[in-house]
């Protein structure tokens, strides 16, 4: 089975509590055990983090570059401004999926930049937890194209 980091940053711990009107009322429990049943009908077998912390985060994502783990990433707020987040998502060389519960393009001006977008194979927003679902999906699709093209194919 192939492993896949599902990584989230800060706030996203509060789910459920934080603003339910904007992210819903399932908690980060919830989510996390819908990326794992979801990781188990795509064979991938998916691990879920949280911090508050940047620097936590970006040791993570030097973890997954260094073990070509494909990541699904909400980086929340870090999204907006996160330079060193981002430099270190630039390393990664296996499928990457930046991931929004909310449109944050529908939402407040600051918000509409994502300094980690042009790092990721692509993003998904505004779909709630299927934001994570249809991420995991779209890993599995990369893994599945990657392999056939002969490419270097991640550990599983
Ligand atoms: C978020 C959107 C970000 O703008 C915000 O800072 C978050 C959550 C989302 O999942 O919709 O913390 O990444």
């Amino acid at each position: 089975m192939k492993q896949v980091l599902v990584l989230n940053g800060p706030n996203l711990g509060q789910l459920g509590a934080r603003e339910p009107d904007v992210y819903g009322t399932q908690t980060f429990d919830d989510l996390a055990e819908a990326c794992r049943l979801t990781g188990r009908t795509l064979n991938l077998h998916v691990e879920v983090r949280q911090t508050d912390d940047e620097a936590e985060l970006i040791g993570w994502v030097h973890e997954a570059a260094t073990a070509r783990m494909p990541v699904v990433l909400n980086p929340a707020a870090f999204t907006h401004y996160s330079y060193a987040l981002r430099d270190a998502l630039a390393m990664h060389t296996a499928p990457l999926i930046e991931v929004h519960l909310s449109n944050p393009a529908a939402r407040e001006e600051f918000r509409h930049t994502s300094v980690v977008a042009g790092v990721a194979d692509g993003t998904i927003a505004g779909f709630g937890l299927m934001s994570y679902q249809l991420a995991l999906q779209a890993v599995a699709e990369l893994i599945a194209v990657r392999e056939a093209a002969g490419e270097e194919t991640v550990p599983g």
